[in-house]
């Protein structure tokens, strides 16, 4: 039986390093009260933490990752790198990222560079805004088959999906996605997914939502959304609010 999982996507967030270190250190006593969930902390690679390979019950997540192994792309940094200091899993294709012009092409090269050093990617998927020809469907197929086709079922097995509805992205618990409605959009990932890979690669799958989730709500979304966990930005910035998020996530049966 696999766990839940929750990630503190922290974006660019905070300001300054003691900061950092301060809400790391917070986030960490809170993620040892949860053993049932596993919980990944994703902060800008400049802030990791220095004495995480120590922790257990924490894992190290990084926000992107370049498709590269070492050479000439300035700026960038591979998931080679990363898995060297100690991450486990990389956020793929986030919507702030796709804004600033990341297409479905490079997500799926960067996606096979983070399987290609066995570590998890989180492949995040999600409609701008949606219109009442649900084009919006199709724009999600798109971005599911770009990123998924031709991977091997053992890869499939290892590729969690973070469906995140940008319309609902860093505002409050009130915004979110409505649960009946996620649990709708969990069944047509996993049927666009028994498309591509058959029922039984689908159903194995982790589906995880994002989009203001918060202490209020994280309940009622993992248990009417169907939803194996959450990709949490702002919440997870403060460690009292990203504990009752853990709290709720640890009540609900894993799949
Ligand atoms: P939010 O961000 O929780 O602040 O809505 C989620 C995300 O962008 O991953």
């Amino acid at each position: 039986m696999s766990k839940n999982i929750v990630i503190a996507n922290w974006k660019m967030n905070p300001e300054k390093s003691l900061q950092a270190t301060k809400l790391y250190q917070a986030t960490f006593k809170k993620a040892g009260k949860f053993k049932k969930t596993e919980i990944v902390v994703a902060p800008p690679n400049i802030y990791f933490p220095q004495n995480f390979k120590k922790n257990k019950n924490l894992k190290l997540g990084a926000q992107d990752a370049f498709f590269g192994v070492t050479g000439s792309s300035t700026g960038e940094v591979s998931s080679l790198m990363l898995k060297n200091l100690g991450v486990t899993h990389v956020i793929l294709g986030h919507s702030e990222r796709r804004a600033l012009g990341e297409g479905n092409d490079l997500i799926s090269k960067k996606l096979t560079a983070v399987l290609k050093e066995s570590m998890t990617p989180i492949l995040c998927i999600g409609e701008r805004e949606r219109d009442p020809g649900a084009q919006y469907l199709t724009f999600l197929i798109e971005q599911l088959k770009s990123a998924l086709s031709n991977r091997s079922k053992k890869d499939m097995g290892t590729i969690i999906i973070a469906y995140e509805p940008v319309w609902a992205i860093g505002k409050t618990a009130v915004d979110a996605m409505d649960a009946h409605k996620l649990h709708v959009m969990t069944i047509f990932i996993q049927k666009v997914i028994t498309g591509m890979y058959g029922r039984e690669v689908a159903a194995a799958m982790k589906i995880i939502y994002g989009g203001s989730v918060e202490g209020s709500n994280a309940f009622n979304l993992l248990h009417n959304g169907n939803v194996s966990g959450f990709l949490v930005g702002h919440a997870s910035l403060d460690a009292e609010e990203f504990g009752e998020i853990l709290s709720a996530v640890e009540q609900k049966k894993n799949k």
